[in-house]
């Protein structure tokens, strides 16, 4: 099977439909899509319970499908190879894995494990740290929704099926930042979020400024063990501090560590949900130059505490910050992928010419601002 369109042509859900029809000689049942995301500040703290201040990229993941009348699921991608397989078949890796995961989810509320064709059409670069994985999910279940003619979920509901397709389809322990933004947020804001009560509140970007989201050219993958093995660090750290989670930890129980490693990863997440506070503190009294600190303070503690940066994402950030940005760090899980860039709006396109130009394998994903 190919598909039957360009890569990366402009978005537009007739050409989705259309490949989705001369694939499978029929209409699909329905169509839906979502957008990835870019973390502004408040790094590897959804998994403790912590605060987060994510944003939606321009770039999106659009689904088409149609149920059959067997047990066959069968899919084409423009950045995935084409496949098929029973809805009952064992995980593999493909990217079906997501379809089958998303079915699972919806069994609870009236969906039915029955197979489907799909088309899925994409910008978002996978493994970048942009949130692919959860656009897909968040993507495949509205459509499922309408497909099924199930009753709507809440954003939230949403974001906790998606977050389980994860954690036991995918095998990434991860937290709920990004499905939360996925479903709930508009392009153009950010959203201030507590991953402990799910309470959330969008929040305008400093007007006059744009984040930058550059892609540094490499690519990392989450369900690499660091991610999970960070996440174990944390739950010891918590329990040798006799704390729920992190998010009740202060900076003055780190003398309580005996073990180095243990303190910083302890110290990144406690320091890092103050940044949060703090860089919403900046955006009410909109003060981007107080931000841009606090992005490269986050920076700092990922790399020297939390140990999830490299060497690519280092020279990035240096790159934009000697350009003229007033803030830069790593964006997502780390371990290469994109960086965050807090640039004045006159001067982003400059600023991130720049930087590209010392750093030839990156380039800008998307500029979010108003
Ligand atoms: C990935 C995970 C999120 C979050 C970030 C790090 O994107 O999916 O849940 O933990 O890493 O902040």
């Amino acid at each position: 099977m190919v598909w039957n369109s360009p890569m990366n042509d402009a978005h537009s859900p007739d050409d989705l439909i259309t490949s989705f029809s001369a694939q499978f000689g029929r209409e699909p049942m329905a169509v839906a899509h979502a957008h990835g995301r870019a973390n502004l500040i408040g790094e590897h703290t959804d998994y403790n319970d912590g605060l987060v201040l994510p944003c939606v990229i321009s770039n999106r993941t659009e689904v088409a499908l149609a149920m059959r009348n067997d047990d066959l699921v069968c899919g084409i991608s423009n950045q995935f190879s084409a496949g098929q397989k029973a809805v009952h078949d064992g995980l593999d890796g493909h990217w079906l894995d997501f379809v089958i995961g998303a079915l699972h989810q919806l069994l609870p509320v009236g969906g039915t494990f029955q197979g489907l064709d799909i088309a899925v059409k994409s910008n978002i670069p996978a493994g970048a740290g942009v949130s692919s994985s959860a656009a897909l999910e968040i993507a495949l279940l509205r459509a499922l929704v309408k497909a099924q003619q199930l009753p709507c979920p809440t954003d939230p509901q949403l974001a906790a099926m998606a977050q389980r397709i994860e954690h036991d389809f995918i095998g990434t322990q991860c937290g709920i930042m990004d499905q939360m933004v996925v479903a709930a947020a508009t392009h153009g804001d950010c959203m201030m979020l507590d991953c402990r009560s799910l309470d959330y509140k969008l929040m305008s970007l400093p007007a006059g400024h744009a984040v930058a989201v550059v892609h540094s050219g490499s690519v990392r993958k989450l369900s690499d063990s660091v991610y999970n093995q960070r996440l174990a660090e944390c739950a010891a750290a918590a329990r040798t501090l006799g704390v729920d989670s992190l998010r009740d930890a202060t900076k003055e129980m780190l003398g309580k560590f005996a073990e180095d490693t243990a303190m910083r990863r302890a110290k990144h997440v406690i320091s890092e949900n103050a940044r949060v506070q703090a860089a919403v503190d900046c955006l009410v009294r909109n003060d981007p130059s107080g931000l841009g600190g606090l992005m490269d303070e986050s920076h700092e503690s990922l790399c020297d505490d939390y140990e999830v940066s490299s060497p690519e994402l280092d020279r990035l950030v240096g790159s934009l910050r000697g350009a003229g940005a007033l803030g830069a760090r790593l964006t997502g899980a780390g371990f290469g992928g994109c960086v965050v860039a807090l640039c004045e709006m006159a001067s982003a396109n400059t600023v991130v010419s720049r930087a590209v130009e010392m750093n030839p394998d990156s380039y800008l994903i998307d500029l979010i601002g108003n």
